[in-house]
Formats: C-alpha cells, sequence, structure tokens
C-alpha cells in the first residue's frame, strides 16, 4: 500500500486523543480498564480508513474495537471518522504487528480481524504477510483461549498461503467461504477494499480459524 505523505498528518492525529491512543505501550495488560468495561475486545490489524471497525462498533456497542494500522494518513482519516460520530467503544494505535507484543499482553483479545491483509505475492517477502506462522504464533499468545482470527482476501495466493499456514499450526478452521458476496445476506461489515473488488465482481474469500487449547500451554 502506496499512502500520499500529508503534512501535519502526525500533530493532527494526536490531537484526536478520544479515539487515537498514542504511547500505546502504556495500555499493555491494562486494555479492559482503559475502556473502563469488561466487554470483550476485538481488534483489526491492518484497518486502513476504518470503515469497517467504524462500523463494527456502531453495530455491536458491548464489544470494544481497537483498529491497528502503521500508516498514519490512513489512520487519520480513520480517526477523524470516528470522533465525528462519537465512539466510546472504538481505539485506535498505530504501530507494526511486527512488534504486537509490546502493545497487547496474553489472553487480552477476544478475536482478531484480518481484512485484506497486503499479500506481499514476491515469494521473497512470504514473511510479511500477517498470516505467516509467526504472526499467527504472536496472534495465539494475544488472543484468550478460545478466541477467533476472522480472515477475508480478495487475493487467492494470500488466501492459499494462509490455509497453508492455518493447517502447519493445527488451526481449527470453520465458515469457509470461496465467495462471500454470492448470497446477498451477508451479516458482516465490509471494509474499503472489499468493496472495490465486490464492484470489479471479484469473489472474496473469508474464513474463520482458532487455535486448539492444549497448545496454549506449550
Ligand atoms: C490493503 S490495506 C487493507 C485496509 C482495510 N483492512 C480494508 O480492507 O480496506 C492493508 C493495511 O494493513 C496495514 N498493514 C500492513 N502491514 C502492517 C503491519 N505490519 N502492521 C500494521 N499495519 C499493517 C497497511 O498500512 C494497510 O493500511
Amino acid at each position: 500500500l502506496r499512502v500520499r505523505k500529508i503534512p501535519g498528518a502526525e500533530e493532527a492525529l494526536m490531537l484526536i486523543d478520544s479515539i487515537y491512543i498514542h504511547e500505546a505501550e502504556k495500555n499493555k495488560g491494562k486494555w479492559k480498564a482503559y475502556f473502563k468495561n469488561n466487554n470483550p475486545i476485538h481488534a483489526e490489524f491492518g484497518g486502513g480508513k476504518g470503515k469497517f471497525i467504524i462500523e463494527m462498533a456502531i453495530s455491536n456497542p458491548h464489544i470494544n474495537f481497537i483498529m491497528v494500522d502503521m500508516v498514519t494518513e490512513v489512520m487519520l482519516k480513520a480517526a477523524q471518522k470516528a470522533q465525528e460520530l462519537e465512539l466510546s467503544n472504538l481505539k485506535m494505535i498505530r504501530i507494526d504487528l511486527r512488534y504486537a507484543k509490546q502493545f497487547f499482553d496474553a489472553n487480552e483479545l477476544e478475536r482478531i480481524y484480518l481484512n485484506f491483509s497486503d499479500p506481499w505475492p514476491k515469494k521473497k517477502h512470504y514473511k510479511r504477510r500477517l498470516t505467516y506462522r509467526d504472526f499467527l504464533m504472536t496472534y495465539r499468545d494475544i488472543l484468550i483461549p478460545d478466541g477467533e482470527i476472522h480472515f477475508k482476501t480478495d487475493n487467492r495466493g494470500l488466501f492459499e498461503f494462509s490455509l497453508n499456514e492455518f493447517a502447519e499450526l493445527d488451526l481449527v478452521m470453520k465458515n469457509i467461504s470461496l465467495d462471500l458476496h454470492k448470497n446477498s445476506d451477508v451479516p458482516y461489515c465490509t471494509t474499503e477494499y472489499e468493496e472495490k473488488f465486490i464492484a470489479l465482481g471479484q469473489p472474496i474469500y473469508r474464513i474463520e480459524v482458532k487455535f486448539r487449547n492444549e497448545k496454549k500451554e506449550s
């Protein structure tokens, strides 16, 4: 994803402090206290301009949401939208997910959404894909034992790669779809990228996975 630099974006983002959390590592292990309730926490990893997570936050007031992205410019757009809507159950943090464990403690998240993650199509870049096994091992640590990862993508190659990674780690797989929007009554919020691919008539692949409980102890 290439993004045009916006002068002052960093400063503008810092001002949206009802949504954007600077120095988010201070909340590690304390996210529930930060939201001031005991509601489950769902995170979107690589949330982009925020359409999906904002709609999720509006329709699920009893779930807390954290959007993660590493690009200031897209997060600024997402944070501005969320601020206008005065959503108290949505926060955003700008971090590189390679360092997710500096920001989330064990068992802090009930669910992780991966939506249209960058495919990194070149073979030599496979370790950057957010469904690469090292990322999955991190997700395992920060998710509760029954926590789920919900993944959707338009990219067949990334989907195939991800299925193999899930199988390699012996994850439980369910609700697999090779054409999510074939039937019109899909109960899930769509993302910016998803809308583009639907308009192009491209199929969306989707899967839900979770780790086997016994692996948590290892
Ligand atoms: C292709 S966009 C998809 C955005 C959105 N989920 C959607 O479906 O419209 C992928 C997003 O993931 C973010 N991203 C990729 N790798 C990341 C990483 N290692 N840490 C944090 N964010 C990352 C990018 O900055 C980008 O905004």
